[in-house]
This record gives C-alpha cells, sequence and structure tokens, in this order.
C-alpha cells in the first residue's frame, strides 16, 4: 500500500542535480535526506545552494526565515540507512551506470519502509532495467528533473511496464507538491520527450563543428539570436556536463549497437582530457569561479 501524501523524500547523490532537487523539495516544505557515500561531495553541496539561496535572498525572490527553514528540513547524511528508513519517496541522482543503479536500488529496497517509492531521475536509464532487483517492481519509476534544477521547471514521470498506476500517479503529485510542472510518459523511451528534442540540436550542433562550418561561438550565437534559446548547445552541454553527454551516448550505442550513436570525436576528446565544462573549469569554454 502506497501513502497518500509524501512527507519525507531522500535523495542518493549530491552532485549538481541530487543537492538542487532536495533544496527544491525542502523549499516546498518536504523533510529531506540527501544522501551521499562523499562527506566532501556533501560539504560541496551545502556550500553551492547556500551560494544559490544566499543570491534568492539578494533579489528579493525569498526571505531569509524562508531559507533557514527550508535548511533545517534538509538533512546532509552519509549513512544508507539513516536516509531511507523512513522516507516515502527515493529519488535517486547518482552516475549514470546501471550497475551501480542496480546495486543501489537493491540496497535500498532492502532498507526502506514497504511503502516507499524508488525512483531514478536518469533519462537514459529506464527503471525497467533497475525495477527487477527490489522486491517492489510495481514501485519504481523515473521522475526526471532538467538542469539547473532549481530553475527549471519541467520533471517526466515516466511510467514502466512494471510500474503501478497509484506510483505514478504519486509521483505527478509529488512534483506538484514540489512546484514544479510533471508530464507523464506512459511508456518507456530512453531520453524522454525533452532530451530526445534536444539530442537532435546537439547532434546537429557537433555536426557543423566538426565539419568546420562555423566555430562553437557562432553556432551558439545562431541558437540564441535566432531561436531565442535562452543558451547555446555548446554552453548548455557545458552546464550538463560533457561527461554526462559521453557516459549517456556509451550507453545508448552499447545498447543499440548503433554506430550513430556513439559519442562524437570531440566529446570523446573532451571527455578524455576531463574537461567536463563548468565543474572542472573547462569545456567548450573556459570558466573562473
Ligand atoms: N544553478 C542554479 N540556479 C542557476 C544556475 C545554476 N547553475 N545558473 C543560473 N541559475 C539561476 C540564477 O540564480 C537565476 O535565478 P533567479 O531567477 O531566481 O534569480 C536564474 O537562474 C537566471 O540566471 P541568470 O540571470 O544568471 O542567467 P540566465 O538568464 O542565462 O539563466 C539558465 C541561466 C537558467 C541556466 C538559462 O541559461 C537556461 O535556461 N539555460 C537552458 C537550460 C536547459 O536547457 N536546461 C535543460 C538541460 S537538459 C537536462 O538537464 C537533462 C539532463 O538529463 C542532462
Amino acid at each position: 500500500m502506497l501513502k497518500n501524501s509524501i512527507n519525507q523524500i531522500t535523495v542518493i547523490g549530491s552532485g549538481v542535480m541530487g543537492s538542487q532537487i532536495a533544496m527544491v523539495s525542502a523549499l516546498a516544505g518536504l523533510k529531506v535526506y540527501l544522501q551521499d557515500i562523499s562527506e566532501e561531495s556533501l560539504k560541496k553541496a551545502e556550500e553551492s545552494l547556500s551560494g544559490h539561496m544566499k543570491k534568492r535572498i539578494a533579489k528579493g525572490k525569498l526571505s531569509s526565515k524562508e531559507v533557514n527553514e527550508a535548511f533545517s528540513r534538509l538533512h546532509f547524511v552519509t549513512s544508507l540507512e539513516e536516509a531511507v528508513k523512513e522516507t516515502d519517496f527515493v529519488i535517486e541522482a547518482i552516475v549514470e551506470k546501471v550497475d551501480a543503479k542496480r546495486q543501489l536500488f537493491s540496497e535500498v529496497d532492502r532498507l526502506a519502509p514497504s511503502h516507499t517509492i524508488i525512483a531514478t531521475n536518469s533519462s537514459t536509464i529506464v527503471s525497467s532495467k533497475l525495477a527487477d532487483v527490489t522486491n517492489r517492481p510495481d514501485k519504481v519509476c523515473n521522475v526526471h528533473f532538467f538542469n539547473p534544477v532549481l530553475v527549471m521547471e519541467l520533471v517526466e514521470v515516466v511510467k514502466g511496464p512494471h510500474t503501478s498506476e497509484e506510483t505514478a500517479n504519486t509521483a505527478v503529485e509529488l512534483v506538484k507538491q514540489i512546484k514544479k510542472t510533471p508530464i507523464l510518459l506512459n511508456k518507456e523511451i530512453s531520453g524522454f520527450v525533452a532530451n530526445r528534442i534536444l539530442g537532435k540540436i546537439i547532434d546537429e550542433a557537433i555536426y557543423l563543428l566538426e565539419n568546420d562550418i562555423a566555430t562553437v561561438e557562432e553556432i551558439d550565437l545562431a541558437c540564441t539570436k535566432a531561436l531565442n534559446h535562452p543558451i547555446g548547445p555548446f554552453a548548455l552541454l557545458d552546464l550538463t556536463g560533457i561527461d554526462v553527454n559521453f557516459n549517456i551516448r556509451q550507453i545508448l550505442y552499447e545498447e543499440t549497437g548503433d554506430e550513430s550513436q556513439k559519442p562524437q570525436n570531440i566529446i570523446v576528446e573532451k571527455y578524455t582530457n576531463g574537461e567536463y565544462g563548468r565543474k572542472t573549469g573547462k569545456g567548450f569554454y573556459s570558466y573562473n569561479f
């Protein structure tokens, strides 16, 4: 049986996505556990979230009271058991690797109460690749956020063949509860809606760059000044992470055997050089933070 309302959620993985999912949820009034095996990553997450919140307070978008209350509801922990033992809803946001996610899902299934829904934030790894390691496949689904989570409103909820109607509905309600806009996909498809469309734009941008048609800056300008996109595809790759793009394409290629899905040369080169984008200070552009 599912509980009717969600009071407590757990986000696993304190990277950019996980930490901001946790903050948004705490701001909306939920008790939140943000769990990571790395103390350092949790510390970085807390610092980064504090920085974002300070800016919002300075702009008058949030009061200090609202922010302090949200932080008092947000618990940064390394213990998985502590993070999930009383939770209603888990959102996994760890590395895009099926094996790591399967192992985590199986542990969460063992430690969390029987009513708890276990969701993955992945847009590439559909939940049917994870549900079978749990004893509650009907309570497993994808709940996919967009970067930066504090700003982007859409969240895709994806129902796998194993996901119950009740679970999908609860996930949709949770998205509304944290003041985001849900769309519900009734069937699994790798990439879901937004990233499939975005992927086509990025592929074309890389094709134009690799064929020396225009520079990174010019291609980005075409998207911002001709199409009114908020940022161009290369600036966006730097924001979401070239490592994330590499891993996603690698998974798609391994799944389909389709050569056109392989990470493109420029992506492999940047990935190999550790130039992941904003998070490493260099990607298609350089950053000084
Ligand atoms: N984290 C959190 N908040 C951020 C941020 C970040 N990295 N960067 C900017 N913001 C916030 C700012 O604080 C500001 O908040 P406020 O409105 O409350 O004051 C707001 O965003 C606007 O910021 P700026 O005025 O500094 O800058 P921009 O107007 O250029 O906006 C942007 C920045 C919101 C990132 C905008 O460029 C944008 O919308 N870009 C497109 C993002 C996008 O396409 N995301 C989807 C990526 S695909 C994905 O996530 C899927 C996944 O599976 C990989």
